[in-house]
């Protein structure tokens, strides 16, 4: 791989939309010159008149059945990191070690759901919510990465699950939300190979234990950011800086993904299955033949690299040829690979979060004013744009949307109520084009916030507070915020 290649990859990985802020870790942001002046359309700082002004009916309704949910992941809500066989992950290790999170913070607590999950579940049974998408953690289930499972961590599981069907709440399991056992880190992690196989071993003995009551799963969440943030900017677990590296790893995620769909379909458990792939639309910076030239190749990496593979069952060319062929994954693709990745899925699980501006250089700019997650630009069409575009390039798969939301400055007031207006403005809108996108001809089947509650937002720790339920960690008191009220009535109204 050529140096420019490897400088616009890192400086890439450095800006895309991902789990946390690379404008934090000092990894260049996206420039402020390049700021568009525009219309604030939710961020936090939304104008006065949306924190007073009740919400009115729009008359925006969803189809029935439309599925209102929620979102979290394991190791940002559950803590109990050492109870009942939990083997360590990656974020255990990452997060202990000094100067890799904000203010050295770490998962061991987190927003102590593995205690709490059923005060937690009757709060979402008050949201009123019809889906909630959580993970499992893989070393609570083989501490080592492999092996029998632990019954103790299984059983954890299906507290959660039978609590959700018994208040009328669909699951959504994800199976891997970034917490790779240690163990198998030790042995390469996702650069070896194997860490794929011992993944469907480990999706098999989940299958086996819940299958029959979760209805839908999804496999790997984000590979994107695992490859971008994991190994390219260093700035999540297990925190590499090796480009070459990273692309190896993007194709052993995704080997992974397959034969997971594989170990389910083998399974005879009936439920649904695809990837949890977050998509950013990238658009040129400007008018040239240079920037749309380098937006397509940016595409190509945040995107296609993702979706073709799957829903094609061949990695984008353009891609492979600007990686090289002597590039770690391109000699680590072997045949009947794509075929595996390609299995037939049964829906796709979209997560938004920003938009990319692409420059004739390839560097990325800020055209739109940002959350408070430097990377997070606020434009709602990005999302319809991105579902649109998924339903004309890759056919009419069922779409669910995993992951939305932004983190804010969220404090109780004086009388004791969170007022996240900010939130409600960028839900709302974000909640439109969605809508709008079903109009016209999207098969978007569920919505999911993310997230249910503050939690530890990796290498930012507890700092950025992205929930409907605030988290006051030191009493671990649990408070609906104006948003989560909000919520609640747009899903007993269907709609806005
Ligand atoms: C996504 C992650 C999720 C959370 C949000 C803010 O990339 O999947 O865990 O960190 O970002």
């Amino acid at each position: 791989m050529s140096l420019l290649t490897r400088r616009r990859l890192l400086r890439r990985a450095a800006l895309s939309a991902s789990a946390a802020g690379a404008a934090r870790t000092g990894l260049a942001g996206a420039t402020a010159a390049g700021v568009a002046a525009t219309t604030a359309l939710g961020g936090c700082d939304s104008p006065p008149e949306r924190r007073t002004d009740p919400e009115p009916d729009r008359g925006l309704r969803f189809p029935p059945n439309f599925g209102w949910g929620a979102a979290t992941s394991a190791y940002q809500i559950e803590g109990a990191a050492k109870e009942d066989g939990r083997g360590e992950s990656v974020w255990d290790t990452f997060s202990r070690t000094p100067g890799r999170t904000r203010n050295g913070d770490t998962g061991d607590v987190a927003a102590d759901h593995y205690h709490r999950y059923a005060q937690d579940l009757d709060l979402m049974r008050d949201l009123g919510l019809r889906s909630y998408r959580f993970s499992i953690s893989w070393p609570r289930i083989q501490a080592d990465g492999s092996g029998r499972p632990n019954q103790r961590g299984l059983d954890f599981y299906r507290r959660i699950v039978d609590g959700l069907h018994e208040r009328g709440i669909a699951p959504m399991a994800t199976l891997f939300h970034w917490d790779l056992p240690q163990a198998l880190q030790d042995d390469g992690g996702w650069e070896n190979r194997d860490t794929a196989e011992r993944f469907a071993d480990y999706a098999d003995a989940v299958f086996r234990a819940l299958g029959e009551r979760v209805p839908v799963w999804l496999t790997i969440n984000e590979p994107k950011t695992v490859v971008q943030n994991g190994y390219l900017t260093g700035h999540h677990a297990p925190g590499h800086r090796d480009p070459a590296a990273a692309y190896l790893v993007a194709h052993h995620l995704q080997l992974a993904h397959g034969l997971a769909v594989q170990a389910l379909r083998a399974s005879g458990v009936p439920g649904r299955i695809g990837p949890a792939l977050n998509l950013h639309p990238c658009y040129p910076a400007d008018e040239t033949a240079e920037a749309a030239a380098a937006t397509r190749l940016h595409d190509g990496y945040e995107n296609r690299l993702y979706l073709d593979s799957v829903f094609k069952g061949e990695y984008p060319r353009d891609v492979l040829a600007d990686l090289g062929p002597d590039s770690r994954m391109v000699r680590g693709i072997r045949d009947g690979d794509l075929k595996i990745i390609s299995s037939p899925v049964d829906l796709l699980a979209v997560q938004y979060y920003t938009p990319l501006y692409v420059t004739g250089s390839g560097d990325t700019i800020q055209k739109w004013p940002t959350s408070e997650a430097g990377w997070q630009q606020i434009y709602p069409e990005g999302l319809y744009d991105t579902l649109t575009r998924v339903t004309r390039d890759y056919g009419r798969v069922p779409i669910t949307i995993t992951e939305n939301g932004l983190p804010c400055p969220d404090a109780p007031g004086p009388d004791g109520t969170i007022d996240d207006a900010g939130r409600v403005a960028f839900l709302r809108d974000h909640f439109a084009v969605a809508h709008r996108a079903i109009r016209d001809g999207v098969p978007l089947e569920s919505y999911h916030v993310w997230s249910l509650m503050d939690n530890f937002e990796w290498n930012e720790g507890y700092e950025e507070r992205w929930g409907l339920i605030y988290v006051d960690y030191p009493t671990q008191r649990r408070v609906f915020k104006r948003s989560a009220h909000w919520y609640r009535d747009v899903i007993r109204r269907n709609g806005l």
